[in-house]
């Protein structure tokens, strides 16, 4: 008797989840992977400096390390938005009012939480489209906030940020607030950069929000500590691209020969990740036919990671009609968080 009650139980409430879960690919896997994916990879190998696109970590072994990045002593960063959104979580609900969250780069949706627990404190609808390439990652985490936030609604959209962006259908609610957390701006150069922020006026109507997390210019010693951990997880997250690489196109890159190499470019502003080849070496990529020569010491460059200036970042979000309401950084300055307003012409 008991049994079949449970087990009742347990089927409305899965059928309760599934109800208020919506997933939606915005193209099918194989062909994120392998039109755009492969593409980025052998034009940024064939070119002097090599490159690569970002997006290369984030397999599901890249995406468990950088969730290890994120608890590590040295990588300030998420502990730091972390303590500045709990500060201030209640006084964004009170500036935008209801609205329906957006989150690019949503991952494990944990700093969203912070968010989801104001509003519902506030009595507000709780509206969630969270943003991610791996739909592996979004069902996963979509599930587990359902379950604990009975009355939230989830749109997960999985692809890349600039088709949900063009694809997001007018907010619900009456308000929509974009969230780029966790200092993700400072992956794209000033260009993507600015092409993404034109993506997000796009998608918001004028006086809706976009929420902004910016890793901030500080000294190097505690940049380069932050991309070269004791523990070597960076290193490993950095590797594992060429592990990433070998698996999707038949390649045989030998780990063993390559070096994790982080450094602060000053007169950039951006810290860089390289991989570094200790010898003379040819590597193939069989499945896009691609032979890569490497010098003793040659680079690819894997990453850049901006740090920004505040009344830089403010004028460049006011040139696009995004007006910072309310900003918010730590005691000792080190990220901020920018809640913006679309603003008309
Ligand atoms: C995702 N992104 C903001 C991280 C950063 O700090 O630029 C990625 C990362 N790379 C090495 N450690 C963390």
């Amino acid at each position: 008797m008991i049994r079949s009650q449970s087990t009742s139980d347990s089927v409305t409430s899965e059928k309760n989840i599934k109800n208020r879960l919506q997933v939606q690919r915005l193209l099918e896997p194989g062909l994120i992977i392998s039109s755009s994916f492969g593409s980025d990879a052998v034009k940024g190998l064939t070119q002097i400096p090599k490159t690569l696109p970002p997006r290369y970590f984030y397999d599901d072994r890249g995406s468990e390390l950088f969730e290890q990045i994120c608890a590590l002593p040295e990588y300030y960063l998420t502990r730091t938005e972390t303590e500045i959104l709990q500060k201030c979580a209640g006084e964004i609900v009170r500036i935008t009012g209801a609205c329906e969250i957006v989150e690019l780069g949503s991952g494990s949706s944990t700093k969203t939480r912070i968010l989801l627990n104001a509003y519902q404190q506030q009595g507000l609808p709780l509206h969630y489209l969270p943003v991610d390439v791996s739909a592996g990652m979004l069902e996963k985490s979509a599930i587990q906030l359902l379950v604990d936030y009975p009355s939230l609604q989830i749109h997960a959209l999985a692809g890349t940020y600039e088709l949900a962006l063009s694809q997001l259908q007018p907010s619900q609610l009456s308000n929509r607030m974009i969230c780029f957390l966790g200092s993700s701006l400072g992956n794209l150069n000033p260009q993507e950069c600015d092409v993404f922020l034109s993506e997000i006026v796009a998608a918001l109507q004028v006086g809706e929000y976009f929420l902004l997390g910016i890793d901030l210019q500080k000294p190097k010693p505690i940049l380069e500590a932050a991309y070269n951990d004791a523990q070597g997880i960076t290193a490993a997250f950095n590797l594992n691209v060429l592990e990433h690489l070998n698996r999707r196109f038949g390649g045989n890159f030998d780990l063993q020969q390559f070096t994790h190499w982080a450094f602060y470019n000053e007169s950039e502003h951006q810290i860089e990740m390289h991989l570094k080849s200790r010898r003379s070496q040819t590597v193939e990529l069989a499945a896009v036919q691609l032979q890569i020569d490497f010098a003793p010491g040659e680079t690819i460059r894997t990453e850049i990671s901006r740090k920004f200036h505040l009344d830089v970042m403010q004028q460049q979000l006011k040139a696009k009609g995004l007006v910072p309401q309310k900003i918010w950084t730590d005691q000792k300055r080190w990220f901020g968080l920018l809640l913006c307003q679309l603003q008309g012409t």
